[in-house]
């Protein structure tokens, strides 16, 4: 049995990141979502809340559940006894983001990388630009679960206000 993980910071989770795990899962027999608190990025919602919105985003997808880790992921996927991380690659800038780490996690476990290119009509799509762009106003509906983007909405309603 092959157990895949799918690590990231889902700051909210996006339809981008939804396929990634769709198609993961039928790549391998089991996926874990693994939403990670990275201290080096200031985030929109707590990690409670982003891990209810990846539940709530895989629900229909057998096989796939949602952990939190600290720590390096390779501990992660030894613990969760995973031989395969899958990222998404968006371009040439996800590419030079992800080969280090890849590389990194590769001399510290053995663990492989597997990417799967991002459909086109994701290349464009990212946590980061989907806040900047509802924070001014325009429309990320088409990025998102209604789930989350009705508690996008509400969490930058609640900042606006406050
Ligand atoms: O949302 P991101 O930026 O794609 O997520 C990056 C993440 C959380 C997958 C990455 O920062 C990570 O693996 N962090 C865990 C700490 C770790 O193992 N650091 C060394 C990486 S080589």
């Amino acid at each position: 049995m092959t157990r895949a993980v799918c690590p990231g910071t889902f700051d909210p989770v996006t339809l981008g990141h939804v396929d990634v795990v769709e198609r993961a899962a039928r790549l391998f027999d089991e996926v874990v979502v693994a939403v990670g608190v990275n201290a080096s990025k200031r985030r929109l919602f707590d990690d409670a809340e982003r891990l209810a919105m990846l539940v709530e985003a895989t629900a229909h997808l057998p096989g796939v559940r949602v952990e939190g880790f600290t720590g390096l992921l390779t501990d992660f996927c030894t613990a969760q006894g995973a031989d395969v991380v899958v990222k998404g690659l968006r371009g040439a800038g996800d590419y030079e983001y992800e080969l280090p780490m890849a590389r990194m996690n590769d001399h510290l476990s053995g663990v492989e990388t597997v990417f799967l290119a991002a459909r086109p009509q994701f290349t464009h799509v990212s946590s980061s630009l989907v806040k900047e762009v509802a924070t001014l106003g325009g429309d990320v509906a088409p990025f998102l679960s209604a789930a989350v983007h009705d508690r996008l909405l509400a969490r930058l309603a609640e900042r606006a206000g406050g």
